[in-house]
């Protein structure tokens, strides 16, 4: 069952003041707040002229990154039909925080609230989950952010398919970095994220794949596109090549700003949540 609401937080917090990943390192205090709120406003309205509800989570004082809410929960419906997530273990100590207001927000919302068990250590949810929806497969993510050991758990909970996908590079350390899913034909990839059997695994997923250009992908983080709809595909603008295949693949650009956010090593994947 594909998830039709959208988690946003407002940057009220947002910042780079630590070194938590190879793009934070050299934009430590140089995030401009302003542009920053903008974008943010921005592309919540082009999920709300898509013809999404937005739901906001109230952002948690001075944590910098909350607003990144693809990371602190993985939303799913259990094969009785109720709504539930699994909580993160978010890698970073100064992310932890975070998830505290993720469990509280669905509680009250009445999801079945699920805990990965001690020996997880660290699992960032839907950074390094990226699901097709219609074909109910889960593609995992491990290496950096998340613990190879967190899918056997996650195939027991939930009843997706799970492919695991070992991450290589650290410049593309969530797998929403590296792999987006336009549909469950089309999918746009980093080639030099993956090991060479996950690299295999995911051109055998598809029937199309989009190869992302390597330097497009590190200055537009065209790989963490979103197409929430199957049509429209959601980017940082300025691409020339990943345009060009996108519109020619027959899907719709939509380009925002998120030049912000990508200071701290995210773009448009990580900023919303899709939830139930
Ligand atoms: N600064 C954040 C971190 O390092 C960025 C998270 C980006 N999120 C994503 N889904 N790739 O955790």
């Amino acid at each position: 069952m594909k998830p039709e609401k959208i988690l946003m937080c407002r940057p009220d917090y947002f910042e780079v003041n630590y070194s938590g990943n190879e793009f934070m390192k050299d934009n430590i205090g140089k995030v401009d707040k302003n542009s920053a709120l903008k974008q943010w406003e921005d592309l919540k309205s082009v999920y709300e002229s898509l013809g999404f509800e937005v739901i906001l989570i109230p952002p948690g004082e001075g944590l910098v990154d909350m607003v990144f809410t693809a990371n602190q929960s993985l939303p799913f419906v259990d094969k009785n039909g109720n709504k539930s997530v699994i909580l993160s273990k978010m890698k970073n100590e100064q992310r932890k925080e975070e998830v505290r207001h993720f469990r509280k927000f669905y509680e009250n919302l009445g999801y079945r609230v699920l805990e990965l068990p001690g020996d997880v250590e660290y699992f960032e949810s839907m950074g390094d989950c990226v699901i097709d929806f219609q074909r109910n497969i889960l593609f995992g993510g491990y290496g950096f952010r998340t613990q190879e050991i967190t899918y056997d758990y996650i195939s027991n909970y939930t009843d997706f398919k799970v492919v695991k996908l070992k991450l290589i590079n650290p410049f593309l350390y969530h797998l929403d970095t590296c792999l987006s899913v336009l549909n469950s034909e089309t999918a746009v990839i980093a080639e030099n994220a993956f090991d060479e059997d996950s690299l295999k695994e995911l051109r055998s997923s598809f029937s199309k794949v989009i190869t992302a250009d390597t330097d497009e992908n590190l200055k537009y983080f065209v790989c963490n596109c979103h197409c929430p709809d199957g049509k429209n595909v959601i980017v940082q603008r300025g691409s020339r090549i990943f345009s060009k295949d996108i519109k020619e693949s027959g899907f719709s650009l939509i380009e925002t700003e998120t030049t912000e956010f990508i200071k701290s090593g995210g773009s448009v994947f990580c900023m919303k949540l899709m939830f139930y």
